[in-house]
């Protein structure tokens, strides 16, 4: 008999098989269901950063499944992820998360040689953005040159993988690089993590924080506490640093302690307690990093917290009704830019919620290795 894990995994991926074919059929990479449909992301066409999540989708339920649809759905968005390499001036750090689950997974998990040229040569346009004053610069505008960003901790994966497929240390030795000015600048007393702190591009001194997604300079955005948590689990696992486990731990017992009474996930630890905005997200990319701290450590405390987080997901706000498109709802992009989504399904919250159950299922295919 299936637990409720597989049950659900069954069933998304039923609803997903259906409602793939539209956007094959319009020739879109998802990013979000509105109105029945899938629609294309807000900002920058296909090379926004959050391209690669549908792919990745695709990924998990072909190795789910078995079922090619999902593999050949993947292979056409992976192309127009690859076309977006002449446009070039418009990708930045989030080329981690882009390209390593479209063709770091298509090389992994079929050995497609093309893709994993394709991979590297995003790996490549990562390390072009390493700053040897000790930071991956995050965006491209001229007036942000020293801005770093938590999230980048995710992204550091397709450095860690480029440098283990060539053989050639420099990739993860400028992930180490930026991974220990993370730990020194970002991490707080109190096991938080700040969102985006800016450096002075010639000296790598400090120069400030700023405020970016979350409720406001110095609370704690949930989503970059993810990235934090789930980011360092994978620093460890990869460069075997015992500083970078310790701060895993450390956010993680600080992302615990805010799991809400419904399982569901705050958008800001430190919002003010009248205001109902939740990020779906932050959980489902949280009860991926537990799990792998979890299989890290062999404590078992931390996987009963992704399984409370995920129950609280699947309980209220799996939507599998036909007449939607995405299954995760109450996703909130940022606090107050409600722009990219507020409330609502974002591809990327259904993209962790299925590695969240892949890895609970013991079926995790292991795309950010
Ligand atoms: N990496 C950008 C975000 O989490 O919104």
């Amino acid at each position: 008999m299936l637990n409720r894990y597989e049950k659900a995994l069954e069933r998304i991926a039923g609803k997903i098989r259906k409602t793939a074919e539209a956007a094959s059929e319009c020739g879109i990479i998802p990013y979000q269901s509105a109105a029945g449909k899938w629609i294309t992301s807000p900002y920058d066409g296909n090379s926004w950063w959050t391209g690669g999540f549908w792919p990745g989708l695709m990924w998990q339920l072909w190795c789910l499944t078995g079922d090619d649809f999902f593999r050949d759905e993947a292979r056409r968005a992976e192309k127009l992820l690859t076309d977006e390499f002449r446009t070039f001036r418009r990708l930045n750090h989030d080329v981690g998360f882009m390209y390593l689950l479209s063709c770091g997974a298509d090389a992994k998990l079929t050995g497609n040689e093309q893709a994993e040229t394709d991979m590297l040569h995003a790996a490549s346009l990562l390390m072009g953005r390493f700053n040897p004053a000790g930071f991956i610069r995050a965006w491209n505008e001229p007036d942000r040159v020293g801005y770093a960003i938590i999230d980048c901790m995710m992204n550091l994966a397709l450095l860690y993988r480029a440098s283990r497929d060539t053989g050639d240390p420099r990739f993860r030795q400028a992930a180490g690089v930026h991974a220990d000015t993370t730990l020194r600048e970002f991490l707080r007393e109190n096991g938080s993590v700040s969102h985006i702190i800016e450096f002075d591009p010639v000296t790598g001194r400090r120069v400030r924080e700023h405020a970016g997604q979350g409720y406001a300079l110095g609370t704690e955005w949930s989503r970059g506490q993810a990235w934090g948590l789930y980011g360092f689990t994978l620093a460890y696992r990869h460069m075997k640093k015992p500083q970078y486990l310790d701060a895993a731990k450390r956010i993680a017992a600080n992302f615990t302690a805010h799991i809400r009474p419904d399982g569901l996930t705050d958008c800001d630890f430190c919002q003010p307690p009248e205001e109902e905005r939740t990020d779906n997200i932050a959980g489902a990319i949280a009860a991926c990093g537990l799990q792998e701290l979890a299989a890290l450590t062999g404590d078992e405390t931390w996987r009963h917290s992704a399984e409370r987080l995920i129950d609280g997901l699947l309980v209220h706000c799996a939507d599998f009704g036909e007449e939607r498109c995405g299954i995760l709802t109450r996703c909130t992009a940022s606090y107050h830019d409600d722009g990219a989504g507020r409330h609502t399904n974002i591809v990327y919250g259904d993209y962790f919620l299925v590695e969240a159950l892949m890895k609970l299922c013991g079926k995790d295919p292991g795309l950010w290795s």
